[in-house]
């Protein structure tokens, strides 16, 4: 058993002045970082771990409550309690694509589209993308995974007029910037970008398998052409357990 070790290489002790549960709480995270537990790997159960340690469960449970809530550990229901996958960290001062994003970290990502269609849209994007009155978009649902596993669900909207002969098969598995360029001749300019904290309602919750009710970050990006044309507006829902942002700030 794993925790055996550090167990003897990080033992409790009751004379210090910090309590029980935090000392535990400090050992679970170093053995988290010197790589002893891995993401994913499951951590003994509390009674092993009470044991293990001569503590009261209580306290056991203390230390990995406060190691959930920070994110370090996840509990599954039913299952039990495992390191967290590290968190992707992400900049958010460049004009990239989830294809790229993903790339450069050495993930592989893959898209399921999971609808296609051609409508009427709402007045928040009416105007974010300059349509004439009635002008139609492409809607454009998909989850997007990196090795495997859901990160976000994006919904695109594309004005119909500026991409036409655009289809369902152009979209099903690759980067849409890169059918963008490639097909329609397009070159990213810039882009305007929102976040706000949500949390997953159901439907959500399910495609990118996380509990209802679990926070995900919400991106809308309204994107425009180097001649500096609206083309695109995006709601991405980014799951919070595997996304920290970041920004830099000058003055
Ligand atoms: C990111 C952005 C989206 C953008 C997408 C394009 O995920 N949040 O606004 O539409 O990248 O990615 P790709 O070219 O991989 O489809």
């Amino acid at each position: 058993m794993v925790f055996s070790s550090p167990q003897k290489k990080y033992p409790l002790d009751p004379k210090l002045p910090a309590p029980l549960y935090y000392q535990l709480q400090k050992i679970i995270q170093k053995a988290i970082d010197e790589g002893l537990l891995q993401p994913g790997e499951k951590l003994p159960s509390e009674r092993e771990l009470a044991k293990t340690y001569n503590i009261n469960r209580l306290t056991v449970r203390q230390a990995t409550n406060a190691l959930v809530n920070k994110g370090v550990l996840v509990r599954k229901r039913g299952l039990g309690t495992f390191v967290a996958q590290a968190k992707l960290n992400q900049g958010l001062f460049h004009l990239t694509s989830f294809t790229e994003d993903m790339i450069s970290r050495g993930l592989k990502p893959a898209t399921l589209l999971l609808s296609f269609s051609i409508k009427t849209p709402e007045n928040q994007i009416q105007e974010e993308l300059k349509l004439r009155p009635g002008g139609k978009i492409y809607l454009i649902e998909r989850l997007r995974l990196a090795n495997n596993e859901p990160m976000a669900r994006e919904i695109s909207f594309l004005p119909f007029s500026l991409f036409p002969g655009m289809n369902k098969r152009d979209l099903e598995h690759g980067s849409l910037y890169s059918l963008l360029r490639d097909k329609f001749n397009l070159t990213l300019g810039r882009a305007k970008e929102t976040l706000e904290a949500l949390a997953a309602e159901k439907k959500e919750a399910d495609l990118l398998g996380i509990l209802p009710g679990t926070p995900v970050f919400l991106r809308e990006r309204l994107t425009y052409t180097e001649q500096g044309e609206p083309f695109e507006f995006v709601r991405s829902f980014y799951r919070a357990d595997r996304y920290k942002f970041f920004f830099y700030l000058e003055r």
